[in-house]
């Protein structure tokens, strides 16, 4: 009977006394760590979304180009094969301090189709190696994929680009358009002041730069610190781009012809890395262009 009692009695107290820990927890969360208690519940695109590993390519290595060793990979359909059907290879550009692994999905996606599939790490990034002698910038970046491109005997190629990458796809589509065939362009800037002013406090960016730090110590050929490789490239990320509704009208238009490259704006429509306007602008500026915003996702899509 006493036994009785007292578990009657733990079973009535137990719940009162979870429920006080519980807002005492709550109350302590809210006067230490304001901001943690907060965020405990993130909208799904304010996470980052786990990347599966990289498919085998059929190919990976370095080219020596424009001074540096630029590292690449092959996947999906052969390389002449493909083209001799007529299907121009797709090369993808990952975004700043980011590598090729960062396309795990889409490559795995497009493996098995009728492409050839090339990935490149940017120069300084990945597995790719640096040449301190001169700054990193879009201009050179661009001509390191034109002059892999020529090594790998490709006349015409496409463009999936993540932010620098898919700023990179415009350098290509502005000064080597008869080679480009199609860019899809997601999370875009074209001046250093699209960039969100609040990118830095968001818990996607802040994960990215700890992944990424990480990246950077396993892939690296380089001997710099990530510190002095940051400098550099956020150095590249305070001046440029610095392209104006000028710089785009280069690229050929689809109103006037048949084989200007066919662009794709592509836009998350939570992003939180570039200012909302940006990718209207953009699509104002490259005429012919589309339009396309992906719903529910960030920069980090
Ligand atoms: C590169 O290719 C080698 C075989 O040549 C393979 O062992 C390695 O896993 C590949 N690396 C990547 C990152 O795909
Ligand atoms: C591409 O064109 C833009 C706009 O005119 C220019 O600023 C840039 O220097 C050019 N880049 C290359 C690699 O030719
Ligand atoms: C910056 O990003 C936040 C989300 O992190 C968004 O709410 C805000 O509207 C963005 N600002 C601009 C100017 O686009």
């Amino acid at each position: 009977m006493a036994a009785l009692i007292v578990l009657t009695l733990c079973l009535l107290t137990a719940p009162l006394l979870r429920a006080q820990e519980v807002k005492l927890q709550s109350l302590l969360g809210t006067l230490d760590n304001n901001v943690e208690f907060q965020t405990a519940y993130r909208a799904p695109w304010q996470t980052m979304p786990q990347l599966p590993p990289m498919p085998a390519p059929k190919f990976n290595g370095t080219a020596s180009v424009n001074g540096i060793d630029l590292w690449y990979a092959i996947y999906g359909a052969d390389l002449v094969e493909s083209q001799a059907q007529g299907h121009a290879p797709v090369v993808f550009l990952h975004g700043g301090f980011a590598n090729s692994d960062y396309f795990s999905y889409q490559v795995d996606y497009l493996k098995d189709g009728p492409h050839t599939l090339i990935t490149i790490d940017s120069r300084a990034q990945g597995r790719s190696t640096d040449d301190t002698s001169q700054p990193i910038t879009f201009d050179i970046i661009t001509q390191d994929v034109v002059a892999l491109m020529d090594l790998l005997q490709v006349e015409r190629f496409s463009t999936v680009g993540w932010s620098d990458g898919a700023c990179t796809s415009f350098g290509l589509a502005m000064n080597y358009s008869q080679r480009i065939d199609r860019v899809f362009a997601f999370g875009a800037t074209y001046n250093p002041e699209n960039i969100n002013a609040t990118v830095m406090e968001t818990h996607t960016f802040q994960t990215y730069m700890e992944w990424v730090q990480k990246e950077y110590k396993i892939y690296s050929p380089s001997s710099a610190s990530f510190e002095d490789f940051e400098k550099r490239l956020l150095a590249m990320w305070s001046s440029e781009p610095h392209w104006s509704a000028e710089s785009f009208q280069k690229i050929p238009s689809r109103f006037d012809n048949p084989n200007a490259p066919i662009i794709w704006i592509v836009a998350g429509d939570s992003e939180e890395a570039v200012t909302r306007t940006t990718p209207g602008i953009l699509h104002d500026w490259i005429w012919g262009s589309s339009l396309v915003v992906l719903p529910s996702v960030g920069h980090f899509a």
